[in-house]
């Protein structure tokens, strides 16, 4: 049967944990693994801009011997020319795998659901289990043990929100959210990962005060304020979400030597100040890095 990445909630322990395994052997020996995937090709389809997804997903699959190829918004018009089933269905006769950002999550449900080849979700407005994936692995690499290890989400309780509560529920790390009234992550996200963080003997907090949120914490997280698609609501949201500006202040609760962590695109001097984001204990770059090198492990787990 073909092997899907729609949300991490539909993967084990194990399995996350092979794709970090992986992702070690291909960060250390990259040249090992050069035609691994030769032959096939993934369709990239964006209904939203992108830089870290479509650069890593093209690079990341050259470096593996494969090709990728763009589709642009309006290009294919998923859903608006012709059918996500008949998108799904053609595709599949060309191509090895797919990797779709769009907005409603549906549409990534559809796809995998129609089409015969793997379906990768690159972002919707639910979740964005890649990012996660990424985060996770970052963290764990910087601080080279999991348990025991708290990290704060500082903002919007929105898509990267929602993936990070299910990968640290499911690899043992504890997360506070710190979101205003109105703003926290999906509850039924929130209630899954609780319990999944229970039976890993992690917890998972929600608060609505962002200085409680990061007391003592070994990881600070933010994201946009704004999410893409929510560009009519950016004034309102920044005044609901100034006090959780992540800036010096609020990081000074935190643990010392405290990992700031973004998944970028950043609105720098809103949701985090330039101080933060550009201070020795920011990990951004690392972590942007780290989404090519985690995806090439998932290509290879869905692809080969
Ligand atoms: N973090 C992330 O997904 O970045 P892009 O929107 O640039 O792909
Ligand atoms: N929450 C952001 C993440 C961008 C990578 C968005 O959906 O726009």
């Amino acid at each position: 049967m073909k092997k899907d990445l729609i949300s991490i909630s539909a993967k084990s322990t194990k399995e996350i944990e092979e794709i970090f395994a992986l992702t070690d052997k291909l960060k250390k020996d990259k040249d090992k693994y050069s035609k691994v995937l030769s032959g096939k090709t993934i369709a990239l389809i964006f209904q939203k801009p992108s830089n870290r997804t479509r650069v890593s997903f093209e690079v990341g699959m050259y470096q593996l011997g494969g090709n990728s190829f763009y589709l642009a918004p309006n290009e294919i018009s998923l859903g608006v020319r012709e059918s996500v089933k008949d998108v799904a269905k053609t595709l599949s006769r060309y191509v090895d795998g797919i990797v779709l950002r769009t907005f409603e999550h549906k549409n990534i449900l559809d796809l995998a659901k129609f089409a015969d080849v793997p379906v990768i979700n690159g972002l919707s407005d639910f979740s964005h289990p890649c990012q996660a994936l990424a985060d996770v692995y970052t963290i764990k690499e910087k601080l080279k043990v999991s348990k025991g290890v708290t990290l704060a989400y500082v903002g919007d309780g929105n898509n990267v929100c929602n993936s990070l509560l299910y990968t640290c529920a499911k690899i043992g790390l504890n997360m506070n959210v710190g979101a205003p009234k109105g703003y926290e992550p999906d509850r039924s996200v929130l209630k899954e990962s609780k319990s999944i963080a229970k039976s890993k003997k992690a917890f998972i907090s929600l608060f609505n005060n962002p200085y409680e949120a990061v007391k003592g914490v070994d990881v600070i997280y933010t994201d946009v304020w704004t999410s893409m698609g929510q560009e009519k609501e950016a004034k309102v949201r920044k005044k609901i979400f100034k006090e959780f500006q992540v800036n010096k202040n609020l990081i000074g609760l935190a643990n010392k030597n405290v990992l700031i962590m973004h998944c970028l695109p950043a609105h720098r001097g809103e949701e985090i100040t330039d101080e933060v984001i550009d201070s020795k204990n920011s990990v951004v770059f690392d972590q942007a890095e780290n989404r090519m090198h985690v995806q090439k492990a998932i290509l290879i787990k869905l692809l080969k």
